[in-house]
């Protein structure tokens, strides 16, 4: 037996919307749609990111990057944003004030290595830097660390150039332990985080920073010295 795509699929009994097959295909064609911009949004970051790096190897035998991982938000964690910012939930307003859809993280052995990086993403110039957040010189109260930027990049489909914004979080290695470990934390304890365990973190937090600096000055003397590097935004 076949079904008519505009047939009702669920009927409403108790005053709940329904759909029919043909508006849920529609509904599911138009969210794939939405999400594959943000696929190739980021893949286009993580090339770029790929280059940057095997040139690095090559021409300088360094390598900045230790690790890059990347993401598509689930439709789940959308619609959680969704409603924990009170955003409208239709496709533009979501476009227009969800920023981290797609999301790039670069683990790098130094501080100054994910400065370097950003410093190098930021003057290519297909890619607009929309947003900053520099959490690495202004650490969140609980010891966050890790700059985040979101960058805006074009993508081009057979409609034409769409330009997607990808945030980019660079962070040392020590830096994420130390937030997948709160994260964990955070997410055993619901939010609620005895003050104690806080406190724990916090120091943790600092720990990792020393382990950073010190790091980075023995990483200095061993190359002899040039290591200065400046944000600029
Ligand atoms: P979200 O709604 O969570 O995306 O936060 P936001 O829009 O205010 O942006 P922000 O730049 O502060 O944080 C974005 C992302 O950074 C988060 O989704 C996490 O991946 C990471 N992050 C920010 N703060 C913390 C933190 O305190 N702990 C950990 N583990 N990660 C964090
Ligand atoms: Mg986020």
């Amino acid at each position: 037996m076949s079904r008519a795509d505009d047939s009702p699929l669920l009927t409403a009994t108790d005053g709940a919307v329904s759909y029919s097959a043909g508006q849920l295909r529609a509904m599911r064609d138009e969210f794939q749609r939405f999400v594959i911009e943000y696929q190739f949004g980021l893949r286009e970051v993580e090339t770029k990111i790929s280059i940057l790096r095997d040139e690095f190897l090559q021409m300088h035998e360094y390598n900045p990057i230790e690790h890059v991982s990347s993401r598509v938000k689930t439709p789940d964690g959308i619609v959680e944003k969704v409603s924990r910012k009170g955003i409208d939930p239709d496709f533009a307003s979501i476009r227009a004030h969800i920023t981290d859809i797609a999301g790039v993280r670069v683990t790098c052995a130094f501080v100054n290595d994910a400065y370097r990086l950003f410093d190098l993403l930021t003057q290519q110039d297909d890619l607009t830097l929309r947003v900053v957040k520099d959490y690495i010189a202004q650490p969140k109260p609980n010891g966050y660390k890790s700059l985040h930027a979101i960058f805006e990049v074009p993508v081009f489909l057979s409609s034409g150039r769409v330009d997607v914004p990808v945030e980019v979080q660079f962070r040392t290695i020590a830096m994420d332990f130390w937030a997948s470990l709160e994260h964990k934390i955070y997410y055993k304890y619901d939010s609620q985080v005895p003050s104690t365990l806080l406190a724990e973190l916090k120091s943790a937090a600092d720990t990792a920073s020393e382990l950073d600096a010190r790091m980075e000055r023995l990483h200095r003397e061993l190359r002899g010295g040039s290591s200065a590097h400046a944000v600029t935004v």
